[in-house]
């Protein structure tokens, strides 16, 4: 589905374009049993999937929320193959009116699943009508204009709302609490990474020997998507220039040619090592603060761009702000001050 990137979403994606789509679906795993790891959110989908189809029923609403790239979208898909039934896919900028949502909804058949990306951008306008839409499967719509105006209630089917969104501090407590499962994303670690990089290489037809697998893990910041990025740059690479291998030294040379950092930072996270090291000598700074030297929203920069470094141990959160860790010092590519140094 077309729709306008916001800056913050391009985080995590490391600069390269989108894979296609036929390329991008076959890499997201199909079923429940198939996704790696998230596991306490994998667990809380098999128990909800698992009651619902044995009452032959609809699947509770479902609200997924985490950074780019760690699979809301992939699992909303899933959640649709599990209870067998087609998901709609829509995204909240794209749903302006109350009457773009009615027609979304009594387009639905019981049961079916309606995935609404980045739900944060819905106008709150719309949002009310998706309370009673949720809670009691109706909307009352106004049609007309005028003297003729009227309201007309709409009986719904039961479906499934599947929310998505980076930014679950921007959704309202009314909207949050409608859905029965709220369930966070968090960054992959490294030994969950590596099975996603062996898995999707082997996808991609790719012949990537385990030194070249560890690179690959170690720079893709706890990322799924930016894993498929690097590793369909380093098949191109692989192709090109090393007869369609890659170890860990042709591996190494492609994402080198990339600029991709070592520990495969983006571009927003250096930003914001070097505005605390350079600007607030190491912090302690607050979070606004932070925000205004790197010119990032506040919460924007808190729930997804602070919670990879700060999972990392590149920054610090103490009760008087951020800090650097000594690691977040070296990757800023400064030293601390003196007075500082070693006392991390
Ligand atoms: N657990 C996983 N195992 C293997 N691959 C995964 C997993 N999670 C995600 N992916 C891959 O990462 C890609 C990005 O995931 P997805 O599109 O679901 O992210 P998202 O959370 O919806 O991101 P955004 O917030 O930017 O919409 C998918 O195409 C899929 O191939
Ligand atoms: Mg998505």
């Amino acid at each position: 589905m077309a729709r306008a990137p916001e800056p913050s979403e391009s985080s995590g994606k490391q600069g390269l374009a989108r894979p296609d789509r036929a390329l991008d679906a076959a890499l997201r795993p199909p079923r429940l049993q198939d996704f790696i790891g998230q596991s306490r959110t994998v667990e809380r989908l098999r128990v909800m999937v698992g009651a619902a189809r044995r009452e032959g029923r609809a699947l509770d609403h479902v609200l997924l929320h985490g950074p780019p790239g760690l699979g809301k979208t992939t699992l909303a898909m899933i959640l649709a193959e599990e209870m067998g039934r087609p998901l709609r896919q829509t995204s909240g900028p794209v749903v302006e009116k109350a009457s773009d949502l009615a027609g979304l909804l009594t387009g639905l058949q019981e049961g079916d699943l309606l995935f609404v990306d980045e739900i944060h951008r819905i106008p709150k306008s719309v949002e009310e009508f998706l309370y009673s839409a949720m809670e009691d499967f109706r909307i009352d719509i106004m049609i007309d204009q005028g003297p003729n105006a009227r309201s007309v209630r709409l009986d719904l089917p039961r479906f499934t709302l599947v929310g998505a969104t980076t930014r679950t501090g921007l959704l309202t407590a009314p909207l949050r609490s409608r859905f029965t499962l709220q369930t966070r994303l968090d960054y992959y670690d490294r030994a969950q990474l590596l099975t996603i990089v062996r898995r999707n290489a082997a996808l991609l037809r790719l012949e990537l020997d385990e030194g070249g697998a560890v690179e690959i893990a170690r720079r893709a910041r706890g990322t799924p998507r930016v894993v498929n990025n690097l590793l369909r740059f380093t098949r191109d690479y692989a192709l090109e220039r090393a007869g369609g291998k890659a170890d860990a030294k042709v591996t190494a040379a492609a994402l080198e040619l990339l600029e991709i950092d070592r520990d495969g930072l983006d571009d927003m996270d250096l930003r914001i090592l070097r505005a605390i090291a350079e600007k607030h000598q190491g912090g302690p700074v607050g979070l606004g603060s932070v925000a205004a030297a790197v010119g990032e929203d506040a919460h924007t920069l808190e729930e997804v761009h602070e919670p990879y470094l700060v999972q990392e141990g590149y920054v610090l959160r103490t009760p008087q702000g951020r800090m650097l860790s000594e690691k977040g010092w070296r990757a800023a590519g400064t030293t601390p001050p003196p007075a500082q140094g070693g006392l991390l």
